[in-house]
């Protein structure tokens, strides 16, 4: 399929509608979600255990991971066992060996195969390859990202992210897994970002959001292989109380909303910040996790950061209603606002470079 997005976004139209439900299209895209970069929580989840699995991006890449931890060393593995690829670690514990439950294999924290039962006989046996394989693994600050089939460095997805907001205290955010979320929606993850890449929508959306920000000076910028949104307060209240040295420095600034390419928002409010990851989960389903960290919480009642479960269900019900609009034999493609919908024209080209 040919996306065919014109660079010049007053001639462009949008992606043609079949990117949007064929399965054909879905598993052409584990190309490009196995070289994404993918946020996955931070170090703090490895203080109480020191074992964590999950499997990266469900419904997508389907790459079961565990990070684990001794001292200070943290490090990525497969966690497929290397006998006959049972997953090794069910569930997060404090341990100090891997032990597969199928014939019990055992491995060192650090993936190294230390001791497999009934294997005297078996010629080299053990040779590297019977070690867990590392996934490749970075940090920033204290938040962990993985790539399944590493093409680029974290720096080249994150990097207009930290020149922004490398000043503020990451470290001293406080996860809240009681504050977080997990949503189900029935539309595909690529319209699910589509919808957060503008602010266009705000006025006839999210009516509450719009009493808080200033929409004539809603902010966007395609930057790298991200889009920065910034929003304005409508006072200068609950907005971030910028170094002086800050290009924003001056600007009520109210939320920074950066989208890293293809499927990652990372929303500063004054508050602290919320992590969305758009997980796909099949052509029309998509499941999005909100990971919600605290840094004063006494704001967070207050502005563009606020009522987020409200913003979250009206967007899904808008995005519903497209998912099923484009499937219609009336619709294939629109055109975009040059004022207004530079993010997704941004996004779909990013899209069409990778695809
Ligand atoms: S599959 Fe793990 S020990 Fe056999
Ligand atoms: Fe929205």
């Amino acid at each position: 399929m040919k996306l065919d997005i014109d660079d010049d976004i007053r001639k462009a139209k949008t992606i043609p509608s079949k990117f949007y439900h064929s399965p054909k299209v879905y598993r052409k895209l584990k190309k490009i979600f196995n070289r994404s970069w993918q946020f996955v929580g931070d170090t703090d989840l490895l203080e109480k255990n020191n074992v964590h699995p999950d499997i990266l991006l469900e419904g997508m890449v389907d790459e079961p991971y565990v990070l684990t931890k001794d001292g200070k060393n943290i490090r990525c593995l497969s966690n497929v066992c290397t006998h006959r690829g049972t997953i090794v670690c069910e569930k997060a514990t404090k341990t100090k060996n891997l032990v597969c439950g199928y014939h019990g294999r055992q491995f060192h924290i650090d993936g190294k195969m230390k001791f497999m039962p009934e294997f005297e006989d078996v010629e080299n046996f053990p040779s590297k390859s019977d070690n867990l394989p590392r996934i490749e693994m970075d940090l920033w600050k204290k938040m962990i990202f993985i790539i399944n089939d590493k093409k680029c460095d974290i720096s080249e997805l994150i990097g207009p992210m930290i020149e922004r907001l490398s000043w503020l205290p990451i470290e001293e955010f406080k996860y809240k897994p009681e504050m977080s979320r997990i949503y189900n929606v029935k539309a595909n993850w690529a319209l699910y970002c589509d919808n957060y890449l503008e602010g266009f929508h705000i006025p006839f959306v999210h009516k509450d959001l719009n009493q808080t920000l200033e929409y004539d000076e809603y902010f966007t910028e395609g930057i790298d292989n991200t889009v920065l949104q910034i929003g304005i307060g409508k006072d200068n209240e609950n907005t971030f109380e910028l170094p002086k040295n800050h290009q924003d420095y001056g600007k009520n600034v109210a939320a920074y909303y950066f989208f890293l390419f293809p499927n990652m928002m990372f929303n500063f409010y004054p508050w602290g910040l919320s992590v969305n990851v758009v997980k796909p989960k099949s052509p029309e389903e998509t499941q999005i996790e909100y990971f919600t960290y605290v840094w004063k919480e006494e704001l967070m009642e207050k502005g563009a950061g606020s009522g987020l479960d409200k913003v979250e269900l009206e967007d899904e019900e808008i995005v519903e209603s497209v998912q099923k609009g484009i499937k219609s034999k009336a619709y294939d493609r629109g055109r975009y606002s040059p004022r207004r919908e530079i993010g997704v024209h941004y996004f779909h080209k990013l899209i069409q470079k990778y695809y």
